[in-house]
């Protein structure tokens, strides 16, 4: 199945915080626990984000006891509202939210029976389209990557992250399904390890060879000439090509470009925010203590005194200084990022 899905009256989800161990899909009915999924990490993965919101609004308009269309976008307005404020970094869940609102905007779905009708088919065409772009996207990624390359692989930007077939691990499976002999080196990703858990769990059953490493040893492989591409998803990137993804990115990337290797973010268009001059102003989401501490050891010990200061910023930003280039569904952006980022969000295909 999708990651996220429509059927018919509810948005089924996997569970992506009992994987690996358990796969388990969970539907919901009200957009308040979709927001909740979204702020709890049931999905997770800008793309993911950004379709699961969709269908929050779908069934937002479901909800509404409204009778007329003033009413029906009142509701609707409130809606969006909770769906925003789950998570703030990705800027995929703000774009879809937005989609929604801007289709309820058209005059012409003058009843609220039209009105929600219309609503539920723009968040499926979101949903629809999320696939499509990641196989395009995957097609423009995958020239960049040689027979018998090792990439670099941070977080968890497969299936799992998106409706379906992913970004930077889209790109992978892109390359694999050409039949290039490639090897995935997957960095665990703390706190929540969605390398570990989701990553591997994906690549495996798409039977491509990975070998999993703890986040700290990135830099070793970086400099003992074990990689030959990093490739990574993001949350959003600003105009300037600066680009927010998961915590740990920035030293992928500084140590990338120290050792001469190419670091490629791959994002669908709408993880492009053109609004964001520099990658200073994007949000960074801060999450619970929990995260970092809630860990045990093998033998139930906790890993942490109890009580002690925490911190856990969940995304960083990676100046663009340090960016090769950045695959999109329209082709590959290069520097000046300012121009070509524009290009790509307009629809124009690479030259
Ligand atoms: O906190 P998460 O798991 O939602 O963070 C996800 C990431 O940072 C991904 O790398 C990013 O969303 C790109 S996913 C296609």
């Amino acid at each position: 199945m999708r990651t996220v899905e429509w059927d018919g009256s509810g948005v089924r989800m996997i569970d992506q915080r009992l994987l690996p161990a358990d796969f388990v899909v969970n539907r919901y009915t009200d957009y308040r626990e979709v927001a909740e999924a979204i702020r709890t990490m049931v999905v997770r993965g800008a793309p993911a984000i950004g379709a699961a919101a969709g269908f929050g609004m779908a069934l937002a308009a479901l909800q509404s006891q409204a009778r007329d269309r003033p009413q029906l976008l009142r509701d609707l307005e409130e809606a969006a509202q909770r769906l925003k404020e789950a998570r703030p970094t990705a800027v995929n869940l703000a774009w879809a939210v937005d989609r929604l609102l801007q289709r309820a905007a058209d005059e012409s779905l003058d009843t609220v029976d039209r009105l929600r009708q219309a609503l539920v088919e723009e968040a499926q065409r979101i949903a629809d389209e999320d696939v499509e772009v990641n196989q395009r996207l995957g097609r423009h990624g995958a020239t960049l990557i040689r027979d018998g390359d090792t990439i670099l692989h941070h977080c968890n930007t497969g299936a799992l992250a998106t409706v379906d077939y992913g970004t930077a691990l889209g790109v992978i499976r892109t390359a694999h399904e050409q039949g290039k002999r490639i090897h995935v080196l997957v960095d665990e990703t703390r706190p929540r390890l969605q390398g570990a858990r989701l990553t591997t769990w994906e690549l495996q059953r798409l039977g491509i060879p990975f070998t999993l490493i703890a986040d700290n040893a990135a830099g070793h492989f970086m400099r003992t000439g074990q990689v030959d591409l990093v490739l990574v998803g993001a949350d959003r990137v600003a105009a300037n090509g600066d680009v927010a993804n998961k915590i740990g990115t920035y030293k992928l990337a500084v140590v990338a470009r120290e050792n001469g290797i190419p670091f490629y973010p791959c994002v669908p268009t709408s993880t492009i925010d053109l609004s964001l001059a520099t990658g200073d102003e994007i949000p960074i989401e801060e999450r619970g203590a929990e995260e970092v501490v809630g860990l045990r050891t093998a033998d139930g010990r906790p890993i942490a005194p109890e009580g002690i200061p925490v911190a856990n910023p969940a995304f960083d930003v990676t100046p663009h200084r340090y960016v090769t280039g950045i695959v999109t569904e329209n082709g590959i952006a290069y520097p000046p990022f300012d121009l070509s980022l524009r290009r790509m969000v307009l629809g124009e295909q690479e030259a």
